[in-house]
């Protein structure tokens, strides 16, 4: 037990939890063979391979060799897509991560070849006969790297991956390995994901117990001097050999407690220190998937029973945390005997007790990084393992004096730079209440080198699959992870397929996400409402406010965060509509909330509402734009007259009745309805699991459908494959429409001085247009030029457009997307009308109703269709010298924008609101 603590290990394996184990059986302390706690509740598909590597990468003579194992899983791989390297560390390679965990979500995103390594000497990975401080010899950080290093060379080789990009994956020991991977061999490694990575070797580590205390006291202030107490107390008693009867029937402890020894006090104390260190090491995260057990215990759980005052003085609450952990550990009794550790320890058997990874951690400890949690700061609760007990046991276990200790450890971080990491492209996320943030990187570094610093959570818990309970902060950092990865990593998404461009859907939901700042709108919007009744839930679109540009904003950088994964287009003015249409039913809060968050004035919003869409269905535009509004409700249900007629009125939004007492046939109907007007463009926009037999009360549909047709149309004749570059230093062959012809087209310039251009293609009736943005230089990455997009510089961008002549060149694509709107406009305070209990619809019907879900659908098209040809393309043709070229063959963002002819408010998709734009960012475009 004593230093289980040092192992990080989360990924691959619990080291800590085995330690209890062992000690329950009365076997071995130490450390447990790992493959005895490996899952057991999956049957684990992914079959172990063999690698051969060499002894020692650093002897060029030495040709021995050994086999290490390896898993790959080929699920979600897409020819063309990055290698996931899931990193091995202390412990055996548990191949439940073949199957679960979040970097094959990441993985299925992108289309990932998923390969993970053991960690020489742990697991089946033997490179010599035995675990002798001889054989140690060869087992290092560095001596890792280089297995890794070899492993990816010939992985690509063989396999046909050279071109492909890796990213390396690691959490605690192997979240630093993962960033000196990317470090030490950057040719080799593209980009990694370094997760509560320990970067800084120190022989002494109190500052893990200064963590441990602020955790614990954040449950609860008293909750560490409570324990402050009783460690005190047990440490007191201890002095006194007349209470060891007492204290080894209170412990439950295997033989009568024996100390002889400073070592051996402090390998009891630290043994019971180490049921709150590894609780909070570990707390409230998702290892359970893994097949550990205990993950019930947490924080709370513990700092409840010191707290309770029932069982008596603290040291006795103490012994009852002690019992608690040996009851959920079904240990039975507690091996407290330094002696037999040492026994244990010193075995250099494979089949010996510490073979598990005991020994070889702590060997690495005493060779490497030391990371040794002492008492020795006033800080912390704990008592009685001061940092010689920690180094002694380096000159006991492995002939390895403190020099020699603090040479090594000066030298590791000689080797890899500790905190200064220099170097590029590593995530690294860190968890608050994990101890082991103290030695990671908890701020950026640089923009290329992000922290990810998570508020609440513990060890590696970003790593684990998501579950419902997770915090929310927990979530947007998986996703912002993905997105760091996505974005400066410049990781593409799914490559090319049978020469043509992965989905467009994937690809745009990939890039959407880079979008952050302005998307928008676009071509067919729907958005759905479902009222349910008691109890049921409603759903709710989104809604934008025309006036709100500001709003607009704000909702897609939440939709952006929240749902970096989604494909993010989305339309203000379905927002906005979803919303109007909701309001004459609110009242109270829930009508304050949706007049704040639109930030209507209170008597104008179905005004406003109502000219937007005047606007946008007038004759002029009708060939372009189509909207169409309805609610459907329940047969039967009661709808306050006034509801039904302002609806009408405002948005001619039909009431239709339908039974949701049938959902298919309901969604059914819903579904064809919406079909039908967009022209089959959104064949599907709910599943009749959205619907609650019961509980449905009313779906409101708003459906937006934009033909977009150019004005000047593309000639598909002229439409060639032809490269665009990634972003991400991948060329992709993509189909590039082009037209030579007459643009308004301008070089706009950041605040930091980055170039870009403007173009814009009106679309037929010349009151709607694609705006396309695309950087200058092609070493600007299109995600420094977004920010910087406004409504501000949307509207500033009319100065320096000019009409020139021009043969340009755009890629031919299809974005779909899908928004559910509840937790952006929850994060705006729009956050009643969403509460079975809050929301108030009073004047939507007397029966009480809350909204279950706001869905917001999207899908852009963009293709040659235009209504007539190019006519300036003739007149060009003539000209002697032939116009520039003007290629959209990198990253772009675009904006779908209404060009205003009367007030600015009509425009939804005018300057001040309309950004309507997903980007193509980073990743390839993909044909129609
Ligand atoms: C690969 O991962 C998928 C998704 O988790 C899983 O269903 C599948 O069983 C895995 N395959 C292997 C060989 O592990
Ligand atoms: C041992 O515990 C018993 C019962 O709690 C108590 O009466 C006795 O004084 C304790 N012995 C010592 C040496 O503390
Ligand atoms: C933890 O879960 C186990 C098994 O489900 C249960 O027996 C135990 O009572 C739980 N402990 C706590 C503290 O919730
Ligand atoms: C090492 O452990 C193995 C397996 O438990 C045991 O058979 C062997 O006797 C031990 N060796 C020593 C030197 O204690
Ligand atoms: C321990 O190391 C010292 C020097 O590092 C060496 O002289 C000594 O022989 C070693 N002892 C054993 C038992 O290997
Ligand atoms: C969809 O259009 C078809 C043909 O125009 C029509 O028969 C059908 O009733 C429409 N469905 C709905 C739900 O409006």
């Amino acid at each position: 037990m004593a230093l289980e603590r040092c192992e990080l290990l989360c990924n691959v394996t619990l080291f800590l939890l085995f330690s209890f184990f062992v000690v329950g059986e009365g076997q071995s302390k130490g450390f447990r063979k790992f493959n005895q706690v490996q899952d057991t509740r999956h049957r684990v598909v992914s079959e172990e391979q063999w690698f051969t590597q060499k002894l020692d990468h650093f002897a060029g003579a030495d040709s021995r060799k050994w086999k290490q194992r390896y898993f790959v899983n080929e699920t979600y791989y897409k020819p063309g897509g990055p290698v996931f390297l899931m990193i091995g560390g202390e412990g055996p390679a548990n191949p439940v991560w073949m199957e679960y965990g979040t970097w094959l979500t990441y993985a299925k995103k992108v289309g990932a070849l998923c390969l993970m390594l053991e960690h020489r000497f742990y697991g089946k990975s033997h490179p010599t006969i035995d675990l002798s401080t001889d054989s140690l010899r060869f087992l290092s950080s560095r001596q890792a790297l280089a297995d890794l290093a070899h492993f990816r060379t010939v992985m690509a080789e063989t396999r046909g991956l050279t071109n492909s990009k890796w990213v390396a994956f690691g959490g605690s020991y192997p979240g630093s390995l993962a960033a000196w991977f990317r470090l030490k061999y950057p040719h080799l490694v593209h980009a990694s994901v370094a997760t509560s990575a320990p970067v800084f070797a120190t022989v002494n580590f109190p500052e893990y117990l200064e963590v441990v205390w602020r955790s614990l006291a954040s449950e609860n202030a008293e909750c560490p001097l409570l324990v402050k107490k009783a460690s005190s107390t047990l440490l007191e008693r201890l002095k006194d050999p007349k209470t060891y009867d007492n204290i080894t029937k209170d412990f439950n402890l295997c033989s009568k407690l024996q100390i002889q020894t400073e070592m051996d006090s402090a390998y009891f104390l630290e043994m019971l220190a180490g049921n709150f260190m590894d609780v909070v090491q570990y707390n409230e995260d998702n290892r359970g998937f893994e097949g550990v057990q205990g993950t019930n215990i947490t924080i709370k759980v513990l700092c409840g029973v010191m707290g309770d005052t029932s069982l008596g003085e603290p040291y006795a609450r103490y012994v009852a945390v002690a019992r608690l952990m040996m009851d959920t550990f079904s240990i039975k009794c507690l091996d407290a005997s330094f002696n037999n550790y040492v026994r244990e320890m010193t075995n250099t058997s494979w089949d010996g007790p510490a073979a598990g990874g005991g020994r070889q951690w702590v060997y690495q400890t005493c060779t490497e990084f030391g990371f040794y949690q002492s008492t020795d700061s006033p800080n912390q609760p704990f008592t009685g393992f001061p940092l010689v007990y920690h180094v002694k046991q380096c000159a006991d276990f492995y002939n390895v004096s403190a020099e020699q200790l603090a040479e090594a450890v000066a030298q590791t971080n000689e080797y890899y730079g500790g905190y200064d990491i220099r170097s590029t492209r590593i995530v690294l996320p860190n968890g608050s209440i994990d101890p082991w943030h103290a030695l990671g990187i908890t701020q950026d570094i640089t923009p290329d080198l992000p922290a990810v610093f998570i508020k609440g959570t513990a060890h590696c818990a970003n790593m684990y699959p998501a579950r419902s309970e997770d915090l929310p902060q927990l979530a947007l950092a998986r996703d912002h992870i993905f997105l760091l990865l996505q974005k400066s990593m410049m990781i593409s998404p799914v490559g090319p397929r049978d020469g043509v461009l992965g989905t467009p859907n994937n690809f745009w939901k990939l890039c959407a996400v880079e979008l952050a700042m302005k998307h928008l709108s676009l071509f067919c919007l729907y958005v759905l409402v479902t009222l349910y009744g008691h109890k049921g839930v409603l759903s709710q679109t989104p809604s934008y406010g025309e006036r709100g540009s500001d709003l607009g904003i704000q909702v897609f950088q939440q939709v952006v965060r929240s749902k970096p994964l989604e494909n993010v287009v989305l339309s203000p003015h379905g927002v906005a509509s979803i919303l109007g249409m909701l309001l004459p039913g609110a009242h109270g809060e829930t009508r304050k909330q949706i007049l704040k968050g639109l930030r209507y004035k209170k008597n104008g919003p179905y005004r406003m509402l109502k000219k937007l869409h005047k606007t946008l269905t007038a004759k002029s535009n009708q060939d372009v734009v189509l909207i169409a509004n309805a609610m459907f409700s329940q047969e039967g249900f009661p709808m306050e007259e006034a509801f039904v007629s302002t609806n009408k009125a405002n948005f001619q939004c039909k009431s239709r009745d339908l039974d949701f007492s049938n959902p298919n046939v309901a969604a059914d109907e819903i579904n064809e309805w919406v079909n039908n007007k967009t022209k089959g463009h959104i064949p599907n926009l709910i599943k009749a699991d959205m619907l609650d037999p019961a509980l449905t009360r009313l779906v409101a549909v708003n459906s937006i459908y934009f033909k977009g047709l150019w004005k000047s149309r593309f000639q598909p004749e002229n439409t060639k494959m032809r490269p665009f570059n990634g972003g991400n230093g991948n060329v992709y062959k993509v189909p590039m429409m082009s037209q030579l012809s007459v643009f308004s087209i301008g070089i706009a310039t950041t605040p930091q001085g980055l170039k870009y251009k403007v173009i814009e293609l009106p679309y037929h009736g010349n009151t709607i247009s694609m705006v396309i943005v695309v950087p200058s230089e092609e070493d600007t990455p299109l995600s420094r030029v977004i920010p910087h997009i406004s409504t501000a510089t949307v509207q500033s961008w009319s100065k320096l457009m000019h009409m020139r002549k021009v043969r340009l060149l755009i890629p031919k694509f299809t974005a779909d997307a899908e928004v559910d709107l509840e937790a952006p406009l929850s994060a705006l305070g729009i956050t009643d009308m969403f509460s079975q209990d809050k929301a108030d619809f009073r004047h939507l019907s007397a029966q009480p109703v809350h909204v279950s879900k706001a869905l917001q659908k999207a899908k852009v098209v963009v293709n040659e269709d235009g209504t007539k040809a190019a006519a300036a393309t003739t007149a060009i043709l003539l000209a002697r010298s032939s116009p520039p070229w003007v290629t959209v063959d990198r990253p772009f963002l675009f904006l779908i924008r209404h060009n205003p002819t009367g007030p600015r408010y009509y425009s939804l998709y005018g300057p001040d609101q309309p950004a309507v734009s997903p980007a193509i960012t980073g990743q390839p475009l993909v044909a129609s």
